[in-house]
């Protein structure tokens, strides 16, 4: 059993992919070839955003929308720490102080309520994650925000494609962050992201920080990166945009179906979808009592699992001295009780029956009832 199957969309998708990636090898602009300008057209389109500046990576997104914003040493950024590493690390690579706010124990993600107590006057943008592929309270984030004259990052690496109060992740805030990673809901053959924005000038400074911060070839105006997408893993993300609409919905299938079916095992914390929006699932995330032994039982009933993610930032050593490591206790918490199923748009239901009837079995194999 596959935790998530890139095979079976690659069967699906083999014909229009292996021509996307023959044209590239035709016309040869392996860097900034036509493919890079068509995929940040149909992104900026689906998403609704202005601007789309496609990027090496989610990481490399995240990193060049701080420097377009010009965080500087000593600032602070708010941000939640039971995340991937990378939206802390980037952060700290520019010198600036992650200060992490606790999440909310059904969603998550970052609690609004517990923002504004963090800002102080150094603080220069807030980043909430939209965890799992749902998007965080970016309403009352953004209010939060303008109160204090704030830009808000989403770091949508996880959400490209969930829906919010009928707009799209990437497009609610001041910069929207995504990742092409290739286990991501729309990923590549490698490493790839993109940033989105309905800003003129922030556009124009992430295009030139992309390409080391120049504004024409060899004319540098500020600091920049190494930091564009590759043109074939843009013709491989151009040839998955055709079954992406359907991809997504299949998702919320998925999704809809394990929560109804995993509902009704006592044990069992399924994940919270809030009404106004919608999750991509890019992992399916359940709360256990006793993970270790339940990861053991369901393992040995051939199904894998994954834990998004075990630690929380403030307790990781590279990271502890940033912040107290008892002042999230949500994320203390959740770290300890959450694993993901195996979650894929081509999951059938023989396959997603059988994972159910494990979680079942595996509870009732000595776990205590909570
Ligand atoms: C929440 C979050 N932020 C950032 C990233 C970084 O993306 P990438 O792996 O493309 O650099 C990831 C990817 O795993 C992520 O899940």
């Amino acid at each position: 059993m596959e935790f998530i199957d890139l095979k079976a969309q690659y069967a699906a998708l083999r014909e229009p992919i292996n021509a996307r990636i023959q044209k590239v090898l035709d016309h040869g602009q392996f860097i900034m070839g036509p493919e890079v300008r068509e995929l940040e057209e149909r992104l900026a389109a689906y998403t609704g955003s202005k601007h789309c500046i496609t990027v090496a990576s989610g990481t490399e997104a995240l990193l060049i929308a701080l420097m377009a914003l010009d965080l500087k040493p000593g600032d602070e950024v708010i941000t939640p720490p039971f995340t991937f590493v990378a939206t802390a690390e980037v952060i700290v690579l520019l010198g600036a102080k992650p200060v992490f706010v606790d999440v909310e124990p059904d969603t998550c993600n970052i609690d609004p309520a517990k923002i504004e107590a963090a800002i102080t006057p150094r603080t220069k943008a807030i980043m909430p994650v939209s965890l799992y592929g749902q998007v965080a309270d970016m309403d009352e984030i953004n209010a939060i925000a303008a109160r204090h004259g704030l830009p808000v990052i989403e770091d949508a690496a996880q959400s490209f494609g969930a829906a919010y109060k009928g707009r799209m992740s990437c497009n609610l805030s001041t910069i929207g962050c995504t990742s092409f990673f290739p286990s991501k809901p729309l990923g590549c053959y490698g490493d790839g992201g993109a940033i989105f924005t309905n800003d003129d000038a922030l556009a124009k400074a992430m295009r030139e920080i992309r390409v080391h911060g120049q504004e024409k070839r060899y004319y540098h105006t500020r600091i920049g990166v190494g930091g564009r997408m590759d043109t074939l893993q843009c013709a491989i993300v151009l040839a998955k945009l055709d079954r992406f609409e359907w991809e997504v919905s299949r998702r919320h299938v998925v999704g809809a179906r394990y929560t109804k079916l995993l509902g009704a095992i006592p044990g069992v914390q399924t994940p919270t979808v809030r009404p106004d929006r919608t999750s991509v699932y890019a992992q399916y995330t359940v709360q256990v009592p006793d993970r270790a032994e339940f990861v053991k039982a369901l393992n040995a009933r051939g199904v894998p699992t994954a834990v998004h993610y075990p630690v929380p930032l403030n307790r990781q050593p590279a990271y502890a001295h940033l912040c107290c490591p008892d002042c999230t206790p949500v994320s203390a918490q959740l770290a300890e009780r959450v694993v993901s199923l195996p979650m894929h748009p081509d999951m059938d239901e023989a396959t997603q029956d059988q994972i159910v009837a494990a979680v079942r079995e595996s509870l009732q194999a000595g776990i205590p009832a909570y």
